[in-house]
């Protein structure tokens, strides 16, 4: 089996104690950094912005994953960039010319994510799958932690499998939302490579086990 990797999303971190927080998954056997933007217009919630994102970037030892919920990203690539992300995901719903921001996530050396909300179909990604490092497919309505897992992303994650087989890509799947150890086996099994978890490892009795739980269901 591929590698797998654990995201933990800080959105559902205790952001008074953010550094705390940071240094948790630092030492801990997580994988990534997850970080969800949120503009208040593209999903009705505002999460964070570029100050609190330095600041993570400061702490923070592991891969940053941004999670752009927000309209025209393209506007902000560069300012990712410039503040140490080393993924950058945009919605396939709010890209007038996904192509082309694709390549200009690129060009600024980031690794280069479309998401697909959960009435978007894998079909649209049919033109696009080459050009893609990872495709993020949101299991809940994006714009909130803590929501329930959406059961046909089963399905979906099938769907996504068979078009990269197909392509010939070496794209990873990422899902986000709803995650917990009660899903994630099945999910890696389906096809998944990239698991983010927000509530399920910060509203824990025991985040760093709980992140361990996590590894050791999907190893
Ligand atoms: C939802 C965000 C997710 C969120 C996941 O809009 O994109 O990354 O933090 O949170 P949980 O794991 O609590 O569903
Ligand atoms: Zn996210």
């Amino acid at each position: 089996m591929n590698r797998t990797f654990i995201a933990p999303s800080l959105l559902a971190a205790d952001f008074a104690n953010l550094q705390r927080d940071i240094e948790m998954v630092n030492q801990s056997e997580a994988d990534w950094f997850h970080l969800d933007i949120m503009d208040g217009v593209y999903v009705p919630n505002i999460s964070f912005g570029m100050p609190v994102v330095q600041a993570i970037a400061k702490h923070a030892k592991k891969i940053l994953d941004v999670h752009l919920m927000i309209v025209e990203p393209d506007r902000y690539i560069q300012t990712f960039a410039d503040l140490g992300a080393n993924n950058l995901t945009v919605h396939y719903e709010a890209c007038t010319h996904l192509h082309k921001t694709l390549q200009t996530i690129k060009d600024a050396n980031m690794k280069a994510g479309v998401a697909l909300n959960p009435h978007t179909s894998i079909d649209v990604l049919e033109d696009t799958i080459n050009d893609i490092d990872l495709v993020c497919i949101m299991s809940v309505n994006p714009g909130f932690g803590g929501q329930s897992f959406i059961e046909n992303t089963y399905d979906k994650i099938s769907a996504l499998k068979k078009l990269i087989t197909a392509k010939k890509t070496s794209t990873l799947i990422e899902i986000d939302g709803g995650v917990t150890s009660k899903n994630a086996k099945l999910l890696i099994e389906a096809g998944a490579d990239v698991l983010v978890a927000g509530s399920f490892i910060f509203k824990s009795q025991d985040p760093l086990k709980t992140i361990i739980e996590l590894k050791d269901t999907i190893a």
